[in-house]
């Protein structure tokens, strides 16, 4: 039986951790820690709140007394550091939040691990969450970021992730910290806070609103169901080898306008096949049996914005056996679905800090240039 402290359990992915944790190793006791930031949700965990073995703290990562004070009292074996500032366009417009929670939660988290569990390592595990945005941007023919391609971040919040890597890799080499990295591409499912593409473009289709595309559209990522990340996360965790990183990605490169437009395509056939949705989402153009794709809205591009981004995931397949097992549409059909199920979450959502974030960042500074 595992005893496992998750910081950032309660956004996007790190609930959706939990979850699977939960789901797949049902005995093991779960501690959340998580600041509840504007992106961080208690509602994301609700069925688990009161149920044996699950515990949410509210805190801090960078809060070295507690930190403390949690390992005193839980005896963890396991650490899974999620708790990050994650969203590219806020480290462009204040990258403080950044540093302090991605470096200095980090190094906090880190020391706080190593002073509870050394000399004795037998058995415990530290798994730091870090992304593929380290490793740069490639041109359109250049292969696939590998595990050894050099590091260059090229956005505060990258270069925020990437010196939190580096301290977890210097923790191995000078401490012995038994610690694991994996490096993923861009996820999508449930509970993702919508401010970023899939989520945001699904709810202003829904309500009528433009999809604004930054830039020509033609910067590409590599998607990935989060379902899958927390199991390759997982697996790493209880067979991955100390002191390695390992790339996570879906193997499904695509320019944004790409996936916009297949996204349009799936909220119109949803409408299409389902009568109440006109009734329930009027202000979508799929209500009117037109098409969603009329809201596509080219915008000023992000500054620096990457390029393009793709992951070789074969180290994690060769060591571990670990494939994707959800097809890109398939989970693409399945997220909207969540989001139409699950109205009331992201309603709840749509006011206070998260309206003015969308005034700040599709206002004045995105009008005019585009394409
Ligand atoms: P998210 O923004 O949805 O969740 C981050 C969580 O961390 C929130 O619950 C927030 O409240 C919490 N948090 C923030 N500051 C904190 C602090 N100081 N102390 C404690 N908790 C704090 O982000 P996400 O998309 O779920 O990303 C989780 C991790 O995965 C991050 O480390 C991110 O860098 C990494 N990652 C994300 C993606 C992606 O596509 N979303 C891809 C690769 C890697
Ligand atoms: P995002 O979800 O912010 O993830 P990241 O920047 O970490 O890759 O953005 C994914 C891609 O979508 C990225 O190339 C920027 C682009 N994008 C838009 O075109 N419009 C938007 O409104 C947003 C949020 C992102």
């Amino acid at each position: 039986m595992r005893h496992l402290l998750v910081t950032g359990g309660a956004g996007f992915i790190g609930a959706n951790f939990v979850h699977h944790w939960r789901r797949t190793r049902p005995a093991d006791a779960l501690v959340v820690l998580d600041a509840l930031t504007y992106a961080g949700n208690p509602a994301n965990f609700a069925s688990l709140h009161g149920t044996d073995g699950f515990t949410f703290v509210h805190g801090d990562v960078c809060d070295s007394a507690l930190l403390e004070r949690l390992f005193g009292q839980h005896r963890f074996d396991t650490v899974v550091h999620f708790a990050a500032e994650s969203h590219v366009d806020r480290s462009i417009v204040s990258s403080e939040p950044f540093v302090r929670t991605n470096v200095l939660g980090t190094q906090a988290l880190l020391d706080a691990a190593l002073a509870a569990w050394k000399p004795d390592f037998d058995g415990k595990r530290f798994h730091h969450i870090s992304t593929d945005e380290v490793y740069g941007s490639l041109g359109p023919n250049d292969p696939a970021f590998t595990e050894t391609t050099p590091y260059d971040p090229r956005s505060p919040y990258a270069a925020s992730k990437a010196a939190s890597d580096f301290l977890v890799r210097a923790y191995v080499h000078t401490h012995g910290l038994p610690a694991t990295i994996t490096n993923c591409s861009n996820n999508f499912g449930p509970y993702q806070f919508p401010e970023k593409l899939i989520p945001l473009m699904i709810i202003n289709a829904l309500t009528g609103k433009a999809l604004p595309v930054y830039g020509d559209g033609n910067n590409v990522r590599d998607w990935l169901y989060v379902e899958d990340h927390c199991a390759a996360v997982a697996q790493v965790i209880e067979r991955g080898r100390i002191g390695e990183t390992y790339n996570v990605g879906g193997g499904a490169e695509m320019a944004n306008i790409d996936l916009v437009t297949s996204l349009c395509a799936l909220v119109d056939r949803k409408f299409a096949n389902e009568e109440q949705l006109a009734a329930r989402f009027g202000s979508c153009p799929a209500a009117r049996r037109a098409t969603c794709r009329d809201l596509v809205t080219f915008v000023k591009d992000r500054p620096g914005h990457d390029r393009r981004y793709a992951i070789c995931a074969d180290k994690l397949r060769d060591e571990l056996g670990f494939r994707p097992a959800t097809a890109f549409t398939a989970g693409l059909d399945r997220t909207i679905g969540w989001y139409l199920a699950n109205e009331t979450w992201w309603r709840a959502i749509e006011g206070g800090e998260y309206r003015d974030w969308i005034a700040l960042n599709y206002g004045a500074q995105r009008q005019g240039a585009a394409r």
